[in-house]
Parts: C-alpha cells; sequence; structure tokens
C-alpha cells in the first residue's frame, strides 16, 4: 500500500437483504490512516449496514455487496474473511455494546485477545493499557458485565476491541442510550486513542452533534446514498445541513449542540 493510498475505501457501493431489500444504493467514504471520520444519518439511512460491509460481515445477515468496492489497507474486503480482517487490524464494535453478560468484565476483555495467541505476559500489558484508558473498568474488573451500567458495558466492548491492537476501529453508535456526560467521557478517550496510538477510527452515530465536535471529517448517508462529505468542523457550523439531513433524527443531539456551540 503507498502511503498516499487510504487506509479505508468504500467506493459506489451498493448493497441487499435476502436478495431484495435494497439497503445502500451509492456509498462511498475515504479514510487515511490516523483520521477519526464519523458516518452520520438518521434513522434507517445506512449507517449499520456500510459498517458491517467494511467488517465482510452482511452475509451473516442474508446480506450482499452488489455493486462498488471496499479496500482496507490494500486487501479487497469482500474476499477477505472477517475473521483475518480483524487480524489485519480492522476490529468492529457492534451496535449495542454486546458483552458476555456472565463473565467479568475483566473476563470479557481477555476474550478480545484470544483470536491474537499472545503470552500471558502481553495479555496483562495490554489489560494495562485498557485500564489505563478506561480507569473505571479497572475498579470494576470483577463485576459481571450483565450487572455494570450501560456506560461500563461500552466501554468494555470498546476495551475488548482494543486489546486485539486494532490499527482502524469501527464503532456503530457508541452513544446510544447512554447519559451525556458518559458519551462524551467515551469520546474524550477515543480521542485520546487517536492522538496517542494514531488509533484511526469510523463512528457511526446518529448522535451528529457529539461526533462532529470529536471526528476530521464526516460523512452523511441519506437512503443508502452518500450525498455529502466534508471537514467536520465546517459540518458542524452548517446548520441548514444538519437540519435538512440530521435534524429530525437527533431530538437529545440538539441540546448537545447548543451546549457544545456555548
Ligand atoms: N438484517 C436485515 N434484514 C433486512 N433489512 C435490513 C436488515 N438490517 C437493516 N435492514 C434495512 O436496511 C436499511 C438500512 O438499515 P441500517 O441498519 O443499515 O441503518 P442505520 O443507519 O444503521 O439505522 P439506525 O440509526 O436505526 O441504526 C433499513 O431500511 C433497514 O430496514
Ligand atoms: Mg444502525
Amino acid at each position: 500500500m503507498s502511503k498516499s493510498e487510504p487506509l479505508l475505501e468504500i467506493a459506489d457501493v451498493g448493497a441487499v437483504y435476502n436478495h431484495s431489500i435494497v439497503a445502500l444504493h451509492d456509498v462511498g467514504l475515504r479514510l487515511c490512516e490516523g483520521e477519526i471520520v464519523a458516518l452520520l444519518g438518521a434513522n434507517g439511512a445506512g449507517k449499520s449496514t456500510t459498517l458491517k460491509a467494511v467488517s465482510n460481515l452482511l452475509a451473516a445477515e442474508r446480506g450482499a455487496i452488489v455493486k462498488g468496492a471496499i479496500r482496507y489497507a490494500g486487501l479487497d474486503v469482500t474476499r477477505t474473511k472477517p475473521s483475518d480482517l480483524v487480524r489485519h487490524g480492522l476490529v468492529q464494535v457492534l451496535e449495542g455494546r454486546h458483552c458476555f453478560r456472565s463473565l467479568s468484565i475483566e473476563e470479557n476483555l481477555i476474550t478480545g485477545a484470544l483470536g491474537r495467541g499472545s503470552s500471558r505476559r502481553e495479555t496483562s500489558a495490554d489489560l494495562e493499557r485498557v485500564y489505563a484508558y478506561f480507569p473505571r473498568l479497572r475498579d470494576k474488573r470483577k463485576v459481571k458485565s450483565g450487572l455494570a451500567s450501560g456506560g461500563e458495558q461500552q466501554m468494555t466492548a470498546i476495551g475488548r476491541a482494543l486489546m486485539s491492537r486494532p490499527r482502524l476501529l469501527v464503532l456503530d453508535e457508541p452513544s446510544m442510550g447512554l447519559a451525556p456526560l458518559v458519551v462524551q467521557s467515551i469520546f474524550e478517550t477515543l480521542r485520546r486513542l487517536n492522538r496517542d496510538e494514531k488509533l484511526s477510527l469510523l463512528i457511526a452515530e446518529q448522535n451528529s452533534a457529539i461526533a462532529l465536535k470529536y471526528a476530521d471529517r464526516a460523512s452523511v448517508l441519506e437512503n443508502g446514498v452518500s450525498v455529502l462529505e466534508g471537514e467536520a468542523s465546517e459540518l458542524r457550523n452548517r446548520q441548514d445541513i444538519r437540519a435538512f439531513y440530521l435534524g429530525a433524527a437527533e431530538p437529545a443531539g440538539q441540546s448537545a449542540l447548543a451546549s457544545a456551540a456555548a
């Protein structure tokens, strides 16, 4: 892969479910190493479908890419097994912060290291690194994740992804259902990971206010079509765009925007 080539490139992608339901018509997006890119759009716009396509997970839901191309780090994603993508550093935190509820938070984190076949020493060093980013998880490491708060579960899901040493971390609606302060703290941590470790991030969000605050660039989806791409700082200031494409879908985001602007 040459230096100027993006780490992830989605070009003219179309996708269907069950051979019939068209979820994506024409999606395009580029992400360069070290960037935070937000994928925005209202309910049902196709954010999750795009992210699943990026990790080659659509087949598991009777979905398929019907046109276009997705390349990650020189690999043709549609021809690469999801587990191989993970091995190459493309790691996804799916919507809904899935944890193994009967396992402790620490056990959940350790499951993230299993695929790598790392030594016990490496695993404990990686755990320390996750705890340094999420000190709350250290305090709660013995608690069963099913008994943890929503925010702690989201941190656990992100921490587990970090245990597999991602190069590109893909997150589907990390803010969903969480209190504004918790959301803020999670995004602050994501930005620190980006700055300190050059971790690249692709984040799908309905909450455009928070995503635009932390992203470098953003891409907007409407009904399965990429309608807009630009610098997050520019989109942040374009109330017309936000009202037109995103406004109806983010009642909670409006107040977050107001406070971010204040
Ligand atoms: N497993 C599935 N089978 C059939 N259709 C699906 C499936 N998953 C999603 N869809 C449809 O594909 C379209 C895009 O959905 P998708 O979940 O990608 O949107 P989204 O932007 O993530 O929405 P949300 O903000 O609600 O999470 C929608 O019309 C949805 O109903
Ligand atoms: Mg979704």
